[in-house]
């Protein structure tokens, strides 16, 4: 384990830290200010001026029509499909590669997920197998796309832009609009990554993007849906404050709504965080570069940015043979590194799903170790 010794030394060179989380937030703006303003003037909960200023702030960042902040990344997934009419006659295409989130949130809405292979590059869903799995298992009735195998109605397809680099979101968009299928984008990761110059999460009817802890920038929990299609904001943003109708004191909720809105001290922390997200991406596209120059020398191959994309580099990842060995040495050399997710298909509550071969899903489960990416001065 030569070349990982090696690896050790490049990291704790690269950090000047002992120990090397996978990914640190960075709080150098105003936060501090915003979460003070916010307890100040009392407003930290479901109302104040700073949910306000996420909304404006993403939307017109990104360049969709309307941005609706909530509760977390899990929660966004879930009113998108939830208010595309995803149920349980239906089904939801997406990838097993990624954080079990994608799957729940499909779950909570009573629809089952179908797993479909990866781009062994991207590590988003790969076209060609979409087409495949269509081709061979569905037909159009009714403007809808049925699965032969099951009767049900193929409503969503849920790609996601893993470690924040983009998929070919282009081509899974002519699919799905050939086979009469939502496209929503689990870009969790992403914020800020762009395909053909458009910003991941603006493909789709729908978008949405994490602010946990751990993503590129945090709101502490929080998640924002973008859509273009002001009925859909409209729908969104009434369900996730409980489907209450506007009223000077009364409480009358129209239909079983969702506690899913964004606290404003979140809201506040978030803004402080993306006043600096185009400072956080150029430092890690230059961390990248560095990581890519130092692993060309050891002759291991890196999770790149595909042709047309603009990766926010998130998440770095390198593919190696010995998987465990790499992850025993980083970890007891105090470097965090951590596998792939284990693949969805193979989770107990996810086991009978449908899926296409996955070979390349399997291979890269094989090979893929994510290494420290956070913001280094
Ligand atoms: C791909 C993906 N989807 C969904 C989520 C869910 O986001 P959250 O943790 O904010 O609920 C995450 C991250 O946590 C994620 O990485």
């Amino acid at each position: 384990m030569k070349k990982c010794k090696k690896t050790v030394d490049f990291i704790k060179d690269l950090y000047k830290k002992d120990f090397v989380a996978l990914h640190e937030p960075v709080f150098i703006g105003n936060e501090k200010k915003y979460v003070n303003d916010c307890i100040d003037s009392t407003f930290v909960s479901s109302v104040g001026k700073y949910v306000d200023k996420v909304e404006e702030f993403i939307s017109n960042y990104v360049g969709s029509n309307f941005a609706i902040a909530v509760v977390n990344g899990t929660s966004a997934l879930h009113i998108a499909l939830f208010v595309l009419g995803v149920d349980n006659d239906s089904e939801v295409i997406t990838q097993s590669v990624s954080f079990v989130a994608t799957a729940n949130a499909i779950s909570y809405t009573g629809a089952k997920p179908i797993f479909i292979d990866i781009d062994k590059d991207s590590l988003g869903i790969s076209p060609k197998s979409l087409k495949k799995f269509l081709e061979s298992n569905c037909y159009i009735e009714d403007n809808k796309c049925i699965n032969k195998q099951t009767n049900k109605i193929i409503k969503a397809c849920v790609p996601m832009h893993t470690f924040g680099n983009p998929c070919r979101i282009d081509e899974i968009k002519e699919i799905c609009d050939k086979w009469n299928i939502y496209l929503v984008e689990d870009a969790a990761e992403s914020l800020g990554s762009k395909y053909k110059d458009k910003f991941t999460g603006t493909f789709g009817k729908v978008g949405v993007y994490s602010f946990n802890g751990n993503k590129i920038v945090t709101a502490g929990g929080g998640g924002v849906v973008v859509t273009d299609d002001e009925k859909i904001a409209k729908r969104i943003k009434h369900l996730t404050t409980t489907a209450k109708k506007p009223h000077k004191w009364e409480y009358f909720h129209n239909e079983i709504g969702f506690n899913y809105r964004m606290p404003n001290i979140n809201a506040a922390l978030l803004l402080a965080q993306l006043e600096k997200l185009d400072d956080f991406i150029k430092i890690k596209r230059e961390l990248h570069n560095k990581y890519k120059n130092f692993f060309n020398k050891l002759n291991i191959e890196m999770v790149d940015e595909i042709e047309n994309a603009r990766s926010n580099y998130w998440l770095n990842a390198i593919l190696v043979e010995n998987k465990e060995e790499w992850l025993e040495c980083l970890n007891n050399n105090k470097i965090m590194a951590r596998p792939l997710w284990n693949l969805l298909n193979e989770l107990p509550m996810y086991k009978n799903c449908q899926t296409d071969e996955l070979k390349n899903s399997y291979e890269m489960y094989n090979k893929v170790i994510n290494i420290p990416s956070g913001v280094v001065f």
